[in-house]
């Protein structure tokens, strides 16, 4: 149906078909999203995911951290045994703690690196010529580490030993180097 309004000179048409006006057809549709509205959006998650990791590293931050090396591992503390275990002048070896322990003549302990100062070979222990020998290029050193035949520079390195209640114990994450 078309409706004529106005005072004749402006008539203006509308149609009125079905009852609904075109214009009003046009206000009742959805509206098509428009592109400022969706880069809105974007933004909008990634603000959020932003936030999530910001809270997700201060969550990461505050919480207390589990030691990542067991007691008895290797950078650990390892229990080596009863003092009276070792017999002084003698060496022992512990293959999962990479270290040899050493029990010197006056009962004093060492926990020396089995590793070569030289390239990094794994030295053994020879019991009847009571030395350590690298199989790499024959360094050789004593029952405290200390080289008595070169090219290694200085001695074995050595990790920290404690005694508690009679229980030796290495701290393999504490190695320190000797000088010479
Ligand atoms: S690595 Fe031991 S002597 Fe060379």
């Amino acid at each position: 149906m078309v409706q004529r309004t106005g005072d004749g000179a402006g008539m203006a048409v509308e149609d009125w078909s079905d009852g609904v006006m075109e214009q009003d057809k046009a206000k009742t549709s959805p509206p098509e999203p428009s592109r400022r509205s969706f880069f809105k959006k974007v933004w909008m998650v990634l603000g959020f995911v932003a936030l999530a990791e910001f809270i997700g590293l201060v969550v990461a931050f505050l919480k207390p951290r589990k030691p990542r090396i067991k007691e008895g591992d290797f950078g650990g503390i390892i229990t080596a045994g009863a003092v009276d275990d070792f017999a002084p002048n003698s060496v022992t070896a512990f293959r999962q703690g990479k270290f040899y322990l050493s029990r010197l003549e006056d009962g004093e302990f060492l926990a020396l690196s089995r590793k070569c100062t030289h390239l990094g070979c794994t030295v053994t222990w020879d019991s009847e010529k009571k030395r350590f020998e690298c199989p790499c290029h024959a360094s050789a050193f004593d029952i405290k580490g200390d080289v008595i035949n070169p090219p290694a520079p200085r001695a074995l390195d050595l990790y920290a030993v404690s005694i508690e209640n009679g229980i030796v114990k290495v701290d393999t994450g504490r190695k320190a180097q000797r000088k010479s």
